[in-house]
């Protein structure tokens, strides 16, 4: 299996520091991979590595099939970048930031300027275009700053935090022209705070804890390594607790405050279809029986908690 990301081993220290610490990664062509971890994982680290803006200190990273460190001009010509912090002229008008990202990318000034207002429109900044960045809200400068990082229309396309500072809208509208480009071919690498984000874009996902990958698979393969499926029960009258605590076995865990007893669900259609009829049975009244998968969210809190850190 070819991938059009690979990394080895990378170290990049800053001083004592190693920002990244043997950091692995694959990433197959036209996917979404997400890059998960705390402040200070090194998820920036790694996307600065990769776009070459960072010499690795050590270990190998590829690009599209180009080396970061030997073939650099090959992996920048087929890249295109959207950091963290926007690189945009306040004083000049979206349009006039995408028609320069365009020349600084070699564009002829025709094709710039039609490259430009394509993208306006595909971000809905059609009608905004000729206004000052300097004016843009939030969500409009992170519109046009991921436009800037599709002039060239790459195959790989690194997105640092695409959508933070977005309100719901906004990052929908991120989220939709991320999938349209991975509908034409693209790859994507992303780093992102919102785990939600992940689990609706990544088809994979590798969550990064202080420099190192330390888990890797899918959302719902990284959901399963947390502990499977629970059945839930909540009671309507606490004083049923007990006995439907002794319903779901001797792994149940009840709490009085919130009426609520889970359990492990090996089965799910099985354990909930049995639950029901042995709540049924014993005159047990419930305002709520389901089956809940454990949350990205718990998946995350779980592999980069400090007891864990060093594990
Ligand atoms: N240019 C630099 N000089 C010194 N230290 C740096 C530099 N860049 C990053 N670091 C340090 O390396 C570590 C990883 O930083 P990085 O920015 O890669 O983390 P991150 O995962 O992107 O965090 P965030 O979620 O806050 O964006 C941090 O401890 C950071 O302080
Ligand atoms: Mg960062």
């Amino acid at each position: 299996m070819t991938y059009t990301i690979e990394a080895h081993g990378l170290v990049k220290r800053f001083g004592a520091r190693a920002a990244l610490d043997g950091f692995d990664l694959s990433v197959p062509e036209g996917t979404v991979h997400g890059l998960l971890g705390p402040n200070g994982a090194g998820k920036t680290t790694a996307v600065r590595v990769l776009t070459t803006l960072l010499r690795p200190d050590a270990g190998a990273a590829r690009v599209a099939g180009f080396d970061v460190v030997r073939d650099g001009d090959q992996v920048r010509r087929h890249i295109g970048l959207v950091g963290q912090h926007a690189a945009l002229d306040e004083v000049l008008s979206g349009r006039a930031n995408l028609e320069m990202f365009g020349r600084l990318s070699h564009l002829r000034p025709a094709a710039a300027a039609r490259r430009a207002g394509e993208l306006l429109d595909r971000f809905g900044l059609g009608d905004t275009g000729k206004k000052a960045v300097k004016n843009y809200s939030g969500g409009m400068r992170r519109r046009l700053d991921l436009a800037a990082g599709l002039i060239l229309s790459p195959p790989v396309l690194f997105l640092d935090e695409p959508t933070t500072g977005l309100d719901p809208r906004g990052r929908a509208e991120v989220w939709s022209a991320v999938r349209d480009l991975v509908a034409r071919g693209t790859t994507v690498l992303l780093t992102t705070q919102y785990l939600e984000e992940a689990d609706q874009l990544a088809h994979r996902v590798s969550v990064v804890h202080e420099g190192r990958q330390v888990a890797e698979g899918t959302p719902e393969e990284l959901k399963k390594t947390v502990g499977g499926d629970r059945v839930e029960i909540v009671v309507h009258d606490p004083a049923d607790l007990p006995a439907a605590e002794a319903l779901l076995g001797p792994s149940a865990q009840g709490d009085p405050d919130t009426r609520r007893v889970s359990a492990p669900a090996s089965d799910r259609m099985a354990t909930l279809t049995r639950v029901v009829q042995d709540l049924r049975d014993s005159g047990i009244a419930a305002d709520d029986v389901a089956i809940r998968r454990p949350t990205l969210d718990e998946v995350f809190l779980h592999l980069t908690s400090s007891d864990r850190s060093h594990a």
